[in-house]
């Protein structure tokens, strides 16, 4: 079959990279992709938001199944639109994306359904807000409840902080509407965990474990990005630890949004703390995780064009999944600056060497290509994924293939999957 992939990013070149090795692909188009996508098959000229030149396009190039990457187009409805013109689509409504795209619904869903969160009041005035926030004197955490690139969340230690932080979402709109309702929550203390799983409504398949490196700096230090590296398994999360979060999280959630007339198709992923107190729901999310998807996809095993048709056709429990037991680690090249302002335009060396260093894939994110050359495009440049026999090992060839590669400004933490040696 002929398959249209959403996206541009590192995730959408590793989504890319797994549907090609599938007996069910006939042709993949990537809208609009980057020059890592392009190796597997034709990029298109189309923005992932432009729902309906998507949609013709489809038609037009009898794609019958479409793969949506990001959050964007989900919660804009690009499902929805692909299903009333008849081709399948991978990924929720526009109803049940909503749980990534408004985080009080999200809140909403957990209060309704007894799933462990941090403590939350919601907020559609700064007054208000700034009132609540003065009335405690413990840290708190401010979010916008719309879609804000994965920067509408400030952790703040002082309460003069998030007032500020409220000041900025609400009076200077700096999100625009995306933070017209404003959540303040409780900071949870603890480690962070990746849980992503296929949900077809009903029943639900827990993809391997993983964990993100948020903030920008070594040691967790610093602003937060879309995510430094990632690597999977992730050990904090024990099988004892797997089957809680399953009991309390995903599937009084995949209920829930059942009930709420949201019936739940996709990828569903929990970022959840693991507190003293036990997993605690962070956030949720409606689609694949970057770049925690490098580190999965390079460790499944099965045809995950087979997977997503069964979840998108309602039979998710007719397909079993293999995983190699191997451990992944991935580390994310970014541009001098990110994630504050970067400049652009600098040639990539040293990718086709890397790439060829066994059980290494290096994903582009941010790339493009100008006059035959692979130049940095973006803020996080390239995902550099490596598999090995331990952690330790998978870690050491990540950093061996990241050492052949340089670009003017380059910068890498030097700590990924660190956390999970101790
Ligand atoms: P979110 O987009 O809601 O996941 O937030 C982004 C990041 O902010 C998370 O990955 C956490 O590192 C941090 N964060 C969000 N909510 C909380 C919380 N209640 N307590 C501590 N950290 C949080
Ligand atoms: N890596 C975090 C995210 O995809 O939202």
């Amino acid at each position: 079959m002929n398959v249209l992939l959403v996206g541009s990013g590192g995730r959408e070149h590793a989504l890319a990279w797994k549907l090609s090795q599938s007996k069910k692909l006939k042709k993949l188009y990537i809208a609009p992709g980057n020059p890592g996508t392009a190796q597997y098959g034709e990029n298109v000229d189309i923005s992932g938001t432009d729902i309906e030149s998507l949609v013709k396009f489809a038609k037009g190039a009898n794609v019958s199944f479409v793969v949506i990457g990001p959050e964007d187009p989900l919660v804009a409805g690009a499902v929805d639109a692909f299903e009333a013109a008849g081709i399948k689509a991978f990924g929720p409504s526009t109803k049940a994306a909503q749980l990534e795209g408004d985080k009080a619904f999200a809140k909403q869903i957990m209060r309704a359904n007894s799933i462990p969160t941090a403590e939350s009041r919601t907020f559609t005035s700064f007054v208000d807000a700034k009132s609540y926030i003065a009335s405690r004197d413990e840290a708190v955490v401010v979010k916008a409840a719309g879609l804000a690139k994965g920067k509408g969340v400030f952790v703040c230690d002082e309460p003069s902080d998030g007032i500020l932080a409220a000041e900025q979402i609400m009076v200077n709109n700096i999100f625009g509407d995306a933070g017209d309702i404003v959540i303040v929550e409780d900071k949870l203390l603890g480690q962070e965990a990746s849980i992503l799983a296929f949900v077809d409504g009903r029943s639900i398949y827990v993809m391997e474990r993983s964990q993100d490196h948020k903030p920008i700096g070594e040691g967790d230090t610093g602003p937060n990005t879309g995510g430094m590296g990632a690597y999977s398994p992730a050990p904090v999360v024990t099988d004892a630890l797997m089957e809680q979060i399953i009991k309390e999280i995903l599937v009084p959630t995949v209920d829930g949004m059942n009930r709420n007339d949201s019936p739940y198709r996709g990828i569903l992923y929990a970022g959840v703390m693991i507190t003293q107190g036990g997993p605690r729901v962070l956030e949720f999310n409606v689609r694949f995780g970057d770049p925690e998807t490098q580190p999965i996809l390079m460790r499944m095993k099965s045809d995950l064009l087979e997977v997503m048709l069964a979840v998108t056709e309602g039979r998710l429990d007719s397909v079993s999944l293999e995983w190699d037991p191997r451990p992944a680690v991935c580390v994310v090249i970014s541009s001098g600056g990110y994630p504050g302002s970067y400049e652009k335009g600098k040639v990539i060396g040293g990718l086709e060497e890397a790439g060829k260093l066994k059980d290494v894939v290096v994903f582009q994110a941010g790339t493009a290509k100008q006059d035959g050359k692979i130049v940095t495009s973006g803020g996080r440049v390239l995902g550099v994924t490596a598999l090995g026999e331990t952690i330790a090992e998978a870690k050491m060839r990540a950093y061996e293939a990241v050492d052949m590669i340089s670009f003017d400004g380059a910068y890498c933490r030097r700590d990924i999957a660190d956390k999970a040696l101790k």
